[in-house]
Order: structure tokens, then C-alpha cells, then sequence
């Protein structure tokens, strides 16, 4: 079983990745969400400390870049070598429409030869060895087919699929059959996209035996899936409990409480998902403030577990 975390920027942070890994485990590699790199060769305060060894201390972390300039790119990762890192992610599926207007992220899927031309810079030239993270097309799926073409040509670690158009951000249905092309090509394939609770990693894993995948909401709503998915014990709510103040607590060491609450707030949205009534209760964490905070909590963790306990969207 090959478990990945995925990168969700702003959820999947270094305190997130370490709680999750400390309390939980069974992930293979944690994908850091994107820095995006510029001409002024820094960067920010969020992306330095996500980044940054110290934090990553015993977690197995991939850091992704996220830049249409092939010398953006091998700036950043040098930057990831000099740190320790012996891999580096390229997202060229975000669909935020700051991303793509920039040509950035899945804006990148827009122009297959000018992304074939910046493939073959950053192949030639990185120091470190590269996986790629996709989407299937920008705005319909007969895009697929000429950027597989391109995708196959290039010596890559692995490519991460999220099989969604970037017109449909995280929503709508996936395209299966754009996967299965993908798988007939030999390249090392991730699958990401709607795993959401055991039985839908158990239906990728009825398809694909031995295809990694990678979690993103899932994961979030029920940090113990890799756990049961390797055949071990269902999600309880004492662990609930555990995780959340180890959480809690390890935010308090960096932020204000504003901050804190939030961090927790995002996180907990998803969690909520795994109780009856999914829906009323990430209603019951999403509205609350800093001070209403804590008492919604204790109400979440009295109500029952669901059965398979995963994200509902
Ligand atoms: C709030 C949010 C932030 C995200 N940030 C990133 C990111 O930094 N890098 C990236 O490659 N994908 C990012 N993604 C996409 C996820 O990694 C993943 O592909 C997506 O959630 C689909 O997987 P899932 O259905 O398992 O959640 C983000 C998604 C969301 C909803």
C-alpha cells in the first residue's frame, strides 16, 4: 500500500504533515503545497516555514514548485537540494484563476509547446529528480491524448493525476478513461481525485492492485484511512480527540489565537464529515469564532462516528 498526502495549501501544513505522521502514519510522502518562485529569487514567510528542514524533522516531505519560467523553476530547485530534498513536485494542475491567468498551474495545459519547451529546460538542467502533478486539460478532455504525448517523453519520477479539467476546479465527475489511457503509457502513475472514505480507495485499488494514491480531502476528514485501508483499526473518537489538541496545541507555539482558531477551524471542517449528519456539523465548526470554538467541538465529538467515516462534498 503507497499512501501520498496531498499538498492543500493553507491545510497541509508543516504542523499538519507532523501531528498527522506522529499520530497516525501511514503516508509515504507528504506533497508540501506550492512555492511559487519569482524573479526576486526569495521566498515568503509561509513558503520558508513550510519548507524549512527543521520542521520537516522525521517526515517524509516532497516540496512542489509551482512556475512557468524554467529559471524560476531550477532557482527553486536548488533551493530544495541545499535544504535536503532528494525530489521535486510540479504543479501544473491548480486551477485558481490567479494561477492560470498568470500561466501558471494547470494554465500551463492551455499551451502544450510552451509547456514542451519548459519541460525540456527544467529536464535538462534540475538537480534534483522531478514528478509532475496534473490535471487532464484545461477546458475538455480530447486535450488529454496531445498532453500525454508530451507528458511521456520526459524521464519523470512520477506522474500525480488529478483526472478533472480545470474548468471544473474540485468538483463534477473525474474522467476514468483518461486515467486508464494514462496507465497504458508504462509511466509511473499517482491517481488522485475523490478517494474519499475506504470504500472508494478500495474501488481504485479493485482497478489498480498496485497504483499509489494520493489523498486530499479524504485524508483530512479521516486521517486514520491509510491506517484502515492497510487493513488496520477504524478511526475512533478518543484519536479525534488526541489529534485535535496535539494540533491545537502545536499552532499555539506559532500563532495568535485568531490564527489558531483559523488553523483549527479549517482542519476541522473536514473532520466533521466523519459524524452523522455531516453536513449540520461542518455547519457547527464553520461558524464558530475563537470564543464559540471549544464548546462546538466537545458537541461534534459526542455525536456518533459515520460507518465509513470520509469527506462528504
Ligand atoms: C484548498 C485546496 C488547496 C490546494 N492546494 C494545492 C497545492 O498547493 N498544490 C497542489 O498540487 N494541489 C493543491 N490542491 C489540490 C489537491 O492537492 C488535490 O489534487 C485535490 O484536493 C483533489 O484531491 P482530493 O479529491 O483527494 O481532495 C488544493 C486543493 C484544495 C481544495
Amino acid at each position: 500500500m503507497d499512501i501520498r498526502s496531498a499538498p492543500l495549501e493553507s491545510l497541509t501544513d508543516a504542523v499538519f504533515r507532523r501531528v498527522h505522521h506522529q499520530l497516525f502514519g501511514g503516508v509515504e510522502k507528504y506533497y508540501i503545497p506550492f512555492v511559487s518562485p519569482t524573479s526576486h529569487h526569495c521566498f515568503s514567510p509561509r513558503e520558508r516555514r513550510d519548507i524549512a528542514p527543521e520542521n520537516n524533522e522525521g517526515v517524509p516531505v516532497v516540496p512542489q514548485i509551482m512556475t512557468r519560467y524554467p529559471e524560476h523553476f531550477l532557482w527553486a530547485a536548488q533551493e530544495m537540494q541545499a535544504r535536503g530534498y532528494d525530489e521535486v513536485n510540479l504543479n501544473i494542475g491548480c486551477p485558481s484563476g490567479t494561477v492560470t491567468a498568470k500561466g501558471k498551474g494547470a494554465g500551463m495545459l492551455r499551451e502544450p509547446e510552451a509547456l514542451r519547451a519548459f519541460l525540456n529546460e527544467i529536464f535538462a538542467h534540475s538537480p534534483l529528480p522531478i514528478s509532475i502533478k496534473t490535471r487532464i486539460g484545461f477546458a475538455a478532455p480530447e486535450e488529454w491524448d496531445a498532453l500525454l504525448e508530451i507528458l511521456r517523453q520526459y524521464p519523470m519520477k512520477e506522474l500525480i493525476i488529478h483526472p478533472r479539467l480545470r474548468v471544473q476546479f474540485y468538483k463534477g465527475d473525474v474522467y476514468p478513461e483518461a486515467f486508464r489511457l494514462a496507465a497504458q503509457t508504462g509511466l509511473p502513475l499517482v491517481y488522485n481525485g475523490d478517494l474519499f472514505d475506504l470504500p472508494a480507495c478500495q474501488a481504485l485499488q479493485a482497478d489498480y492492485p498496485l497504483m499509489p494514491m494520493m489523498l486530499g480531502r479524504g485524508l483530512l476528514a479521516n486521517p486514520a484511512l491509510p491506517r484502515q485501508l492497510g487493513g488496520g483499526a477504524a478511526l475512533t473518537v478518543e484519536e479525534i480527540a488526541r489529534y485535535h489538541d496535539a494540533l491545537e496545541q502545536e499552532y499555539s507555539r506559532i500563532f495568535p489565537k485568531d490564527q489558531v482558531h483559523c488553523k483549527m477551524r479549517g482542519l476541522m471542517k473536514h473532520v466533521a464529515c466523519c459524524f452523522e449528519r455531516p453536513e449540520k456539523m461542518m455547519k457547527l465548526i464553520a461558524k464558530t469564532n475563537p470564543y464559540t470554538y471549544h464548546a462546538a467541538v466537545e458537541k461534534l465529538l459526542q455525536a456518533p462516528l459515520r460507518e465509513a467515516p470520509g469527506f462528504v462534498p
